[in-house]
Protein backbone atom coordinates (compact mmCIF):
# COMPACT_ATOMS: atom_id res chain seq x y z
CA UNK A 1 0.00 0.00 0.00
CA UNK A 2 1.28 3.18 -1.08
CA UNK A 3 5.41 1.47 -1.96
CA UNK A 4 7.19 3.93 -3.83
CA UNK A 5 10.56 3.39 -6.18
CA UNK A 6 13.54 5.22 -4.56
CA UNK A 7 16.46 5.89 -6.84
CA UNK A 8 19.99 6.80 -5.00
CA UNK A 9 22.57 7.90 -7.90
CA UNK A 10 25.99 9.39 -7.72
CA UNK A 11 29.42 8.99 -7.80
CA UNK A 12 31.51 6.70 -6.23
CA UNK A 13 31.63 6.62 -2.73
CA UNK A 14 29.72 9.37 -1.87
CA UNK A 15 28.19 6.78 0.79
CA UNK A 16 24.81 5.94 -1.04
CA UNK A 17 24.57 2.36 -0.34
CA UNK A 18 25.27 2.75 3.65
CA UNK A 19 22.09 5.79 3.73
CA UNK A 20 20.23 3.37 0.81
CA UNK A 21 20.19 0.75 3.37
CA UNK A 22 19.12 2.41 6.02
CA UNK A 23 16.43 3.54 4.12
CA UNK A 24 15.54 0.48 3.34
CA UNK A 25 15.85 -0.79 6.87
CA UNK A 26 13.29 2.31 8.40
CA UNK A 27 10.60 1.88 5.76
CA UNK A 28 10.57 -2.45 5.71
CA UNK A 29 11.71 -1.55 1.57
CA UNK A 30 14.07 -4.12 -0.20
CA UNK A 31 17.58 -2.62 -1.05
CA UNK A 32 19.23 -3.37 -3.88
CA UNK A 33 23.18 -2.55 -4.53
CA UNK A 34 23.47 -2.26 -8.18
CA UNK A 35 27.23 -1.81 -7.88
CA UNK A 36 27.70 -4.69 -6.30
CA UNK A 37 26.06 -6.58 -9.39
CA UNK A 38 29.08 -4.71 -12.07
CA UNK A 39 31.63 -5.68 -9.60
CA UNK A 40 30.49 -9.62 -9.49
CA UNK A 41 30.57 -9.70 -13.40
CA UNK A 42 33.91 -7.71 -12.98
CA UNK A 43 35.22 -10.43 -10.55
CA UNK A 44 34.12 -13.02 -13.12
CA UNK A 45 35.53 -11.50 -16.16
CA UNK A 46 38.84 -11.40 -14.30
CA UNK A 47 38.82 -14.70 -13.16
CA UNK A 48 38.43 -15.97 -16.65
CA UNK A 49 41.57 -13.90 -18.23
CA UNK A 50 38.99 -11.64 -20.04
CA UNK A 51 40.20 -8.23 -18.35
CA UNK A 52 43.61 -7.58 -16.89
CA UNK A 53 46.26 -4.64 -17.09
CA UNK A 54 45.99 -4.14 -21.02
CA UNK A 55 43.75 -6.74 -21.66
CA UNK A 56 39.97 -6.41 -22.18
CA UNK A 57 38.44 -9.11 -24.09
CA UNK A 58 35.00 -7.70 -24.55
CA UNK A 59 33.86 -10.57 -27.37
CA UNK A 60 34.66 -13.15 -25.09
CA UNK A 61 32.57 -11.90 -22.08
CA UNK A 62 29.90 -11.27 -24.10
CA UNK A 63 29.88 -14.96 -25.04
CA UNK A 64 30.15 -15.77 -21.46
CA UNK A 65 27.44 -13.61 -20.00
CA UNK A 66 24.52 -15.98 -19.91
CA UNK A 67 26.85 -18.18 -17.89
CA UNK A 68 26.73 -15.53 -15.27
CA UNK A 69 23.81 -16.12 -12.69
CA UNK A 70 23.56 -13.33 -9.75
CA UNK A 71 21.48 -13.39 -6.81
CA UNK A 72 21.21 -11.86 -3.47
CA UNK A 73 21.08 -13.48 -0.34
CA UNK A 74 19.97 -11.84 2.72
CA UNK A 75 21.69 -11.87 5.50
CA UNK A 76 19.96 -12.09 9.01
CA UNK A 77 23.17 -11.26 11.10
CA UNK A 78 24.71 -8.68 8.68
CA UNK A 79 21.19 -6.75 8.17
CA UNK A 80 21.76 -6.53 4.04
CA UNK A 81 21.91 -8.63 0.94
CA UNK A 82 25.43 -10.53 0.19
CA UNK A 83 26.32 -10.87 -3.96
CA UNK A 84 26.23 -14.19 -4.87
CA UNK A 85 27.76 -14.79 -8.35
CA UNK A 86 27.16 -18.62 -9.94
CA UNK A 87 26.22 -19.84 -6.12
CA UNK A 88 29.25 -18.46 -4.43
CA UNK A 89 29.03 -15.51 -2.04
CA UNK A 90 31.59 -12.86 -3.20
CA UNK A 91 30.66 -10.07 -1.24
CA UNK A 92 34.66 -9.96 0.28
CA UNK A 93 35.96 -10.68 -3.28
CA UNK A 94 33.88 -7.39 -4.88
CA UNK A 95 35.16 -4.99 -2.77
CA UNK A 96 38.90 -5.51 -2.98
CA UNK A 97 40.87 -2.27 -4.81
CA UNK A 98 41.47 -4.50 -7.71
CA UNK A 99 38.04 -4.84 -8.24
CA UNK A 100 37.46 -1.20 -8.54
CA UNK A 101 40.61 -0.74 -10.84
CA UNK A 102 38.67 -2.74 -13.59
CA UNK A 103 35.08 -2.21 -12.71
CA UNK A 104 34.47 0.75 -14.72
CA UNK A 105 35.91 -0.70 -17.29
CA UNK A 106 33.40 -3.71 -17.25
CA UNK A 107 30.67 -1.23 -16.38
CA UNK A 108 30.93 0.50 -20.17
CA UNK A 109 30.34 -2.81 -22.16
CA UNK A 110 26.75 -2.15 -23.56
CA UNK A 111 25.86 -6.03 -23.10
CA UNK A 112 26.85 -6.15 -19.80
CA UNK A 113 24.52 -3.12 -18.83
CA UNK A 114 21.42 -4.48 -20.91
CA UNK A 115 21.76 -7.82 -18.93
CA UNK A 116 21.87 -5.98 -15.31
CA UNK A 117 19.10 -3.48 -15.99
CA UNK A 118 16.52 -6.21 -17.32
CA UNK A 119 17.45 -7.61 -13.96
CA UNK A 120 17.15 -4.81 -11.91
CA UNK A 121 14.06 -3.48 -13.36
CA UNK A 122 12.82 -6.95 -12.61
CA UNK A 123 13.56 -7.02 -9.09
CA UNK A 124 11.71 -3.45 -8.82
CA UNK A 125 8.42 -4.68 -10.58
CA UNK A 126 6.85 -4.38 -7.20
CA UNK A 127 8.18 -1.12 -5.60
CA UNK A 128 8.87 -0.74 -1.95
CA UNK A 129 12.83 -0.95 -3.16
CA UNK A 130 15.72 1.48 -2.61
CA UNK A 131 18.21 0.64 -5.20
CA UNK A 132 21.54 2.62 -5.47
CA UNK A 133 23.61 2.89 -8.59
CA UNK A 134 24.89 5.39 -11.47
CA UNK A 135 21.98 5.12 -13.91
CA UNK A 136 18.44 3.84 -11.82
CA UNK A 137 17.02 7.42 -11.94
CA UNK A 138 17.95 7.86 -15.69
CA UNK A 139 17.55 4.49 -17.25
CA UNK A 140 16.44 1.39 -14.50
CA UNK A 141 13.44 3.70 -13.51
CA UNK A 142 12.79 6.76 -14.78
CA UNK A 143 9.55 7.18 -13.23
CA UNK A 144 10.49 6.47 -9.82
CA UNK A 145 8.91 8.75 -7.40
CA UNK A 146 12.02 9.84 -5.01
CA UNK A 147 15.19 10.16 -7.11
CA UNK A 148 18.51 11.63 -5.15
CA UNK A 149 21.67 12.51 -6.66
CA UNK A 150 24.73 12.35 -3.96
CA UNK A 151 28.05 13.79 -4.32
CA UNK A 152 30.90 14.65 -2.60
CA UNK A 153 34.51 16.09 -3.27
CA UNK A 154 36.81 13.27 -4.73
CA UNK A 155 39.01 14.05 -1.71
CA UNK A 156 36.57 13.50 1.02
CA UNK A 157 35.25 10.40 -1.16
CA UNK A 158 38.54 9.32 -1.29
CA UNK A 159 39.60 9.60 2.32
CA UNK A 160 36.44 7.90 3.28
CA UNK A 161 37.08 4.87 0.92
CA UNK A 162 40.43 4.85 2.02
CA UNK A 163 39.37 4.30 5.57
CA UNK A 164 36.96 1.83 4.85
CA UNK A 165 39.59 -0.91 2.77
CA UNK A 166 42.23 0.32 6.39
CA UNK A 167 39.69 -0.66 8.09
CA UNK A 168 38.89 -4.32 6.11
CA UNK A 169 42.60 -4.80 6.76
CA UNK A 170 44.27 -4.02 3.13
CA UNK A 171 46.94 -2.03 2.46
CA UNK A 172 46.32 0.45 0.97
CA UNK A 173 47.69 4.07 -0.40
CA UNK A 174 45.92 6.95 0.09
CA UNK A 175 46.75 9.02 -3.25
CA UNK A 176 46.14 5.83 -5.16
CA UNK A 177 42.60 5.28 -3.59
CA UNK A 178 41.78 8.95 -5.13
CA UNK A 179 43.58 8.18 -8.51
CA UNK A 180 41.16 5.38 -8.41
CA UNK A 181 38.12 7.43 -7.62
CA UNK A 182 38.82 10.25 -9.68
CA UNK A 183 39.46 7.77 -13.01
CA UNK A 184 36.02 6.10 -12.19
CA UNK A 185 34.59 9.67 -11.85
CA UNK A 186 35.87 10.46 -15.41
CA UNK A 187 35.02 6.49 -17.24
CA UNK A 188 31.37 6.55 -15.61
CA UNK A 189 30.07 10.09 -16.60
CA UNK A 190 32.32 10.10 -19.83
CA UNK A 191 31.34 6.82 -21.17
CA UNK A 192 29.22 6.36 -24.27
CA UNK A 193 25.90 4.24 -22.74
CA UNK A 194 24.11 5.41 -19.86
CA UNK A 195 26.79 7.41 -18.58
CA UNK A 196 26.54 9.11 -14.99
CA UNK A 197 24.13 12.33 -15.03
CA UNK A 198 21.67 13.65 -12.60
CA UNK A 199 18.28 12.84 -14.23
CA UNK A 200 15.87 16.40 -14.09
CA UNK A 201 14.01 15.46 -11.53
CA UNK A 202 16.57 14.09 -8.73
CA UNK A 203 17.27 16.02 -6.03
CA UNK A 204 20.91 16.83 -5.06
CA UNK A 205 22.81 15.98 -2.24
CA UNK A 206 26.20 17.18 -1.59
CA UNK A 207 27.29 15.13 1.63
CA UNK A 208 30.33 16.46 1.52
CA UNK A 209 30.38 18.43 5.33
CA UNK A 210 26.62 16.75 6.67
CA UNK A 211 26.58 13.45 9.08
CA UNK A 212 25.25 10.38 8.49
CA UNK A 213 22.80 11.13 10.94
CA UNK A 214 21.68 14.08 9.19
CA UNK A 215 21.60 12.57 5.77
CA UNK A 216 19.71 9.96 6.92
CA UNK A 217 17.04 12.21 8.20
CA UNK A 218 16.67 14.34 5.27
CA UNK A 219 16.18 11.28 3.19
CA UNK A 220 13.35 9.75 5.63
CA UNK A 221 11.92 12.90 5.44
CA UNK A 222 11.54 13.23 1.80
CA UNK A 223 10.68 9.42 1.47
CA UNK A 224 7.26 9.97 4.22
CA UNK A 225 6.06 12.96 2.26
CA UNK A 226 6.25 11.12 -1.16
CA UNK A 227 4.77 8.22 0.34
CA UNK A 228 2.00 10.04 2.35
CA UNK A 229 1.24 11.67 -1.45
CA UNK A 230 0.54 8.46 -2.99
CA UNK A 231 -1.57 7.41 -0.14
CA UNK A 232 -3.68 10.80 -0.90
CA UNK A 233 -3.60 10.43 -4.24
O1 LIG B 1 28.77 1.81 -6.47
P1 LIG B 1 30.06 1.05 -6.75
O2 LIG B 1 31.31 1.85 -6.53
O3 LIG B 1 30.11 -0.28 -6.07
O4 LIG B 1 30.01 0.75 -8.32
C1 LIG B 1 31.02 0.06 -8.97
C2 LIG B 1 31.13 0.50 -10.42
O5 LIG B 1 30.02 0.02 -11.17
C3 LIG B 1 31.22 1.99 -10.66
O6 LIG B 1 32.52 2.38 -11.06
C4 LIG B 1 30.27 2.26 -11.78
C5 LIG B 1 29.55 0.99 -12.07
N1 LIG B 1 28.10 1.09 -11.91
C6 LIG B 1 27.37 1.44 -13.02
O7 LIG B 1 27.94 1.73 -14.07
N2 LIG B 1 26.01 1.48 -12.95
C7 LIG B 1 25.38 1.19 -11.81
N3 LIG B 1 24.04 1.23 -11.77
C8 LIG B 1 26.12 0.86 -10.65
C9 LIG B 1 27.48 0.82 -10.74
Amino acid sequence: MGKITIAIDGYSSTGKSTIAKQLAKALGYVYVDTGAMYRAVTLFAMRNGFIAEQHKDVAALENSLKEIELDFHYNKELGFSEMYLNSENVEKEIRTLEVSQYVSSIAEIEAVRIKLVAMQQKMGKAKGIVMDGRDIGTVVFPDAELKIFMSASPEKRAYRRYKELLDKGEEVDYDEVLKNVLHRDAVDSNREFSPLRKAEDAIEFDNSDMGLEEQFERMYNFSLRIIAKQKDS
